[in-house]
C-alpha cells in the first residue's frame, strides 16, 4: 500500500522519450512550420509536456535550488540560474527532455533546419532560470548567437505563481512588417521556440512572495565559434549568469 513516504514512480529516459514521441505524433509539423515562419521564427506549443513529465521536474527542483547562482546587473537583470552540468547531474528528467530525439525531430521539422544540441561547453545548453526575489527580471535582449550559424532558444514553462510575463517583440528585423508584441504567461509544459537573433524579449519583474522558474534549452546548427566570440560569450555568461568560477574553471558543486 502506498504511504506518504513512498516516492513517486520515476520516469526513466525511455519513458520520457515515449511520452514525447506520442505528443509529437499528434502535431502537424508542416502546419507548425508555416506558423513559425509567419511569426518570424517564433512558435508556441501549448502544454506539450504532459503533467507526468512535469511532476518529475517538480520532484527534481529542490535538488537544484541550493545551486542557484544569483546575479544582478543594474537596469538589465536580476535573478538566479543553474548551469547545464548541474542540471544534467541533479535533474535528469530535464536533461532527458533536452536530449530527446523525438523533440529534436519535431523541432527540425518545424524550423526546416539541421538543429542539434549545443556543445557540452555551453552552460546555457539546458539551464534553469529562477525569479524568486522581488524585482527579479531580465531586460529586453536577443539571445544572440555567438556560433557560426543560428541559435534557437526553446523555453519550457515550469513552476510559476508570479505576475511576471515573458514579453516578446516579433518581426523587429523584418523590414516592411510591423513589429508585434506579445505578453505571455507560459504554463508548465508549454514550449516557446524562437530564433535567438530574431525575437526581442524580456521578463517583467516579479512581485514579493512570487516565484517563477523556467527551463531554457539551446540548439544550434553549428557548434563552431571563433576564439574571440568564445571569449565574449564566456565573459557574458560569467557576469550575467553563472559566475567566473563556473564559466572559466569548468564547474563547481557549491551553491
Ligand atoms: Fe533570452
Amino acid at each position: 500500500m502506498k504511504t506518504a513516504t513512498t516516492p513517486e514512480p520515476t520516469l526513466g529516459r525511455a519513458e520520457i522519450e515515449r511520452i514525447i514521441a506520442n505528443q509529437a505524433a499528434k502535431l502537424d509539423a508542416a502546419a507548425l512550420r508555416k506558423t513559425y515562419y509567419a511569426q518570424d521564427e517564433f512558435l508556441i506549443l501549448d502544454n506539450f509536456l504532459p503533467s507526468e513529465i512535469m511532476a518529475q521536474w517538480d520532484a527534481q527542483l529542490p535538488a537544484l535550488r541550493p545551486h542557484l547562482h544569483r546575479s544582478f546587473i543594474p537596469k538589465h537583470k536580476k535573478g538566479g540560474s543553474v548551469a547545464y552540468d548541474t542540471v544534467r547531474e541533479l535533474a535528469p528528467a530535464m536533461n532527458a527532455v533536452y536530449q530527446s530525439p523525438a523533440l529534436l525531430g519535431l523541432l527540425k521539422h518545424i524550423t526546416d533546419a539541421e538543429m542539434q544540441e549545443c556543445p557540452d561547453s555551453d552552460l546555457h545548453r539546458c539551464a534553469l532560470y529562477a525569479y524568486t526575489e522581488e524585482g527579479d527580471h531580465i531586460g529586453w535582449h536577443y539571445d544572440t548567437s555567438y556560433y557560426k550559424d543560428r541559435r534557437w532558444t526553446l523555453l519550457v514553462g515550469f513552476q510559476d505563481n508570479s505576475s511576471a510575463r515573458l514579453v516578446c517583440k516579433l518581426h523587429t528585423k523584418n523590414p516592411g512588417h510591423k513589429p508585434e508584441e506579445l505578453s505571455l504567461q507560459v504554463s508548465p509544459g508549454t514550449l516557446v521556440l524562437f530564433n535567438g537573433d530574431k525575437v526581442y524579449h524580456a521578463v517583467t519583474p516579479t512581485k514579493a512572495n512570487e516565484e517563477r522558474f523556467m527551463v531554457s534549452m539551446q540548439y544550434v546548427t553549428s557548434g563552431e565559434m571563433n576564439p574571440f566570440m568564445r571569449f565574449v560569450s564566456n565573459m557574458k555568461d560569467s557576469i550575467a549568469y553563472f559566475g567566473l568560477k563556473q564559466v572559466f574553471l569548468g564547474g563547481k558543486k557549491s551553491p
